[in-house]
C-alpha cells in the first residue's frame, strides 16, 4: 500500500534508507484529482525507477486566480486508493503552512521560456510552479522527475530551472494521454456541462488540421488564422493564443523549417483548456 508522508523531515529519511540500500528514487509530482494522464506518469516512473514519489500539493503560487483555486478538485483520498492499485510507495502530501511558513521569502523566476504562451495570459503562474517544484525536487531528492507534455510550456520551465540550479534530477516527459474522442485529460475537463463537453474535443482536432495545413505547404500566418477561427466556430468563447513555435525550446518561427509543435488555450464557457500538438517537418 501507498504510505502517506505530510512532513519533509519524515520524508527525507525515508529517502535516506533507500539511498543506503542503492535504490534509483523517481517523483511525479502533481496536484491531485489524478487521472490517466497522472497516472501513465506514475507507470513510466515505475518503469525507470525502484522507488516512486507521487506529491500532491495544490500550490497556491500558482493560481492567479483565488476562483479557480477554491475551485480545484480535493480528492485525496481516492488518488490514494488510485496510488495504491498502480503500487506508488510513497504519497507526500504536505500542507500549505509547512511549504510556505510564515516568513517564505523565495521565488524562483525562469525568463525567456515563461514568457509568452501561457505565461501572457497566467501572470506570476510560472514563477508559482518554478519555485513550488524547485522545493519539491530538492525535498524528494529523487534521481528522476516525470512530467506530461500536456503542459509542454511547463516542462521547458522545469527542464531550464534544473539546468540552470544544477539540480541533480533527470527530466523525463510523458505523452499527453487522451480521452476516446481525443480531449487531453485534465482535472479540469470535470467543470464542463455536457454541451460543452461535446465541443471540447475540437480543439485537438483542430491542431490536427492546422499541422496538416502546416505539412501541406500553408503558410504560418494563414494556417494560424484559420485555425483561430476554427475554435470559435466550433463554440469556444475566446481564443487565448494559437501559435507555432520551435518544439525544443519554444522559439519563435515565422516559417515550419524545423520541428515544431502548435499550442492552444482556449476558453469554454467558464473553463480554460489548454493542449499542444508536434508538428514534423514535411
Ligand atoms: P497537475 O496539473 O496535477 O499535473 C501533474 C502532472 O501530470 C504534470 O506533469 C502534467 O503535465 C501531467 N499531466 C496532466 N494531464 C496530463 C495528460 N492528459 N497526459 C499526460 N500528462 C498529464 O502540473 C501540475 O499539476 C503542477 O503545475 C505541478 C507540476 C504539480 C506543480 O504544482
Amino acid at each position: 500500500s501507498t504510505a502517506i508522508v505530510r512532513i519533509v523531515s519524515e520524508l527525507r529519511s525515508i529517502v535516506a534508507a533507500w539511498r543506503r540500500e542503492g535504490l534509483r528514487i523517481a517523483v511525479v509530482p502533481t496536484m491531485g484529482a489524478l487521472h490517466e494522464g497522472h497516472l501513465s506518469l506514475v507507470q513510466a516512473a515505475q518503469a525507470k525507477a525502484d522507488r516512486v514519489i507521487v506529491t500532491l500539493f495544490v500550490n497556491p503560487k500558482q493560481f492567479n486566480n483565488a476562483d479557480d483555486l477554491a475551485a480545484y478538485p480535493r480528492t485525496e483520498h481516492d488518488d490514494a486508493a488510485k496510488l495504491a492499485s498502480v503500487g506508488a510507495h510513497i504519497l507526500y502530501a504536505p500542507d500549505a503552512a509547512d511549504m510556505y511558513p510564515q516568513g517564505f521569502a523565495t521565488t524562483v523566476s525562469v525568463s525567456v521560456v515563461s514568457e509568452g504562451l501561457c505565461g501572457t495570459f497566467r501572470p506570476g503562474h510560472f514563477d508559482g510552479v518554478a519555485t513550488v517544484v524547485t522545493k519539491l525536487l530538492l525535498q524528494t531528492g529523487a534521481d528522476l522527475a516525470f512530467f506530461g507534455e500536456k503542459d509542454f510550456q511547463q516542462l521547458q520551465v522545469v527542464r531550464r530551472l534544473v539546468r540552470d540550479l544544477d539540480i541533480a534530477v533527470e527530466i523525463v516527459a510523458g505523452p499527453t494521454v487522451r480521452e476516446a474522442d481525443g480531449l487531453a485529460m485534465s482535472s479540469r475537463n470535470a467543470r464542463l456541462s455536457l454541451t460543452e463537453r461535446d465541443i471540447a474535443p475540437r480543439l485537438a482536432e483542430i491542431l490536427g488540421q492546422t499541422a496538416k495545413q502546416l505539412n501541406s505547404g500553408q503558410s504560418v500566418d494563414r494556417a494560424l488564422t484559420d485555425g483561430r477561427e476554427a475554435i470559435i466556430e466550433a463554440g469556444f468563447s475566446k481564443v487565448e493564443y494559437l501559435d507555432l513555435r520551435a518544439d525544443s525550446d519554444l522559439a519563435s518561427i515565422i516559417r515550419l523549417d524545423r520541428p515544431a509543435r502548435l499550442l492552444v488555450a482556449a476558453w469554454l464557457g467558464q473553463t480554460r483548456l489548454i493542449d499542444n500538438l508536434q508538428v514534423a517537418l514535411p
